[in-house]
């Protein structure tokens, strides 16, 4: 039986990796996607949610969530997912109707006939507003999947102490592990092991179709100071934050989980929007499932196969 799942998201370069292998797995039943600002602004998170649909035909609908955090300034991240957040990338827009985002998490999670489980891979701002908005509702989710935070010395990227999508909306991410539903974090200590570059998708490349395409252009879009690209055929890879996350919920083999508490600092001067984990087990009953082991070929593998299959059906298409 497929897991239902819905993606919120803020495409961005590896965002839409992780949205590919959703669309290429029966493991999952891909309900929606919804976009919210995070590595770009709305419009383009938004334009670019649409227009990987369209690629990936798929006939979900498509939502256009929060454009700003819940109280914060915005810290868009362009010089990372380049300035239309695919890393100059062109898709044709995409001619979709899109929905109020929000909205359209609570359709979705009433309607499922088993519970939902929400993939959240940005700022977790719209989860947030799903709870306060139709608490009810969220709490008949299965699960939270999300791609944030980091744990010990891995814990941070855009400041010392924090991860990208927990630091755009830390507030929204305290609400997200406090509300009562199950959370998995696949942070930065997991994510920055999940390195990949295009010597691991040996078979996508090979097929050259029009998503290997795209992700060659992606892997190839980030450089490092030595001008690099670190996922190109010479790089070490690009750590596959947000695909790391999918994966897990594909194949849950790939990562190893440990339970604890886990908090958002969400009032520090220099620790705003990092995650806690409360390893002696002091602030609360555990309610998050923190990612720490990685199974690199593993997840190389599926992605590789995955994202092929994809490929050649998008081909034939
Ligand atoms: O810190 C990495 C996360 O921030 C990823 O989800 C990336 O897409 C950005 O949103
Ligand atoms: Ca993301």
């Amino acid at each position: 039986m497929a897991i239902p799942i819905i993606i919120d998201t803020d495409p961005g370069i590896d965002d839409a990796l992780a949205i590919m292998l959703a669309a290429a797995s029966p493991e999952v039943d891909l309900l929606g996607i919804v976009a919210v600002a995070g590595n770009v602004a709305l419009e383009h998170t938004s334009r670019n949610a649409a227009a990987l649909a369209d690629l990936l035909g798929l006939d979900c609908p498509v939502g256009k969530g929060a454009a700003l955090p819940l109280w914060r300034d915005t810290h868009f991240a362009p010089e990372v997912h380049g300035a239309n957040g695919f890393g100059g990338y062109e898709l044709p827009a995409s001619q979709r109707e899109l929905e109020p985002g929000v909205p359209l998490l609570a359709r979705l999670i009433e309607e499922s006939a088993e519970p939902v489980t929400v993939v959240a891979i940005g700022p977790l701002t719209n989860i947030a507003m799903l709870m306060s908005e139709h608490p009810e509702t969220a709490r008949k989710v299965e699960r939270f999947v999300i791609m944030g935070g980091g744990t010990l010395r891995d814990t941070g990227n855009a400041t010392p102490t924090s991860e990208f999508n927990i630091y755009f909306d830390p507030d929204a991410a305290a609400r997200v592990f406090r509300f009562g539903v199950p959370v998995t974090m696949v942070g930065l200590n997991a994510t920055h092991q999940a390195l990949v570059a295009e010597k691991h998708l040996p078979d996508l490349m090979a097929s050259g179709g029009p998503a290997a395409k795209m992700v060659k252009h992606l892997l190839n879009s980030y450089h490092d100071e030595a001008g690099v690209a670190a996922g190109g055929e010479h790089g070490a890879g690009m750590a596959q934050h947000d695909s790391l996350a999918l994966a897990a919920v594909i194949d849950p083999a790939v990562i190893t989980t440990e339970h604890y508490y886990v908090d958002v600092e969400n009032t520090g001067r220099i620790t705003n929007g990092m995650t806690v984990v409360d390893y002696l087990g002091r602030w609360g009953e555990p309610n998050t499932d923190v990612a720490f082991g990685v199974d690199v070929e593993r997840f190389r593998n599926l992605l590789n196969t995955r994202l092929t299959e994809l490929d050649t059906r998008l081909k034939e298409a």
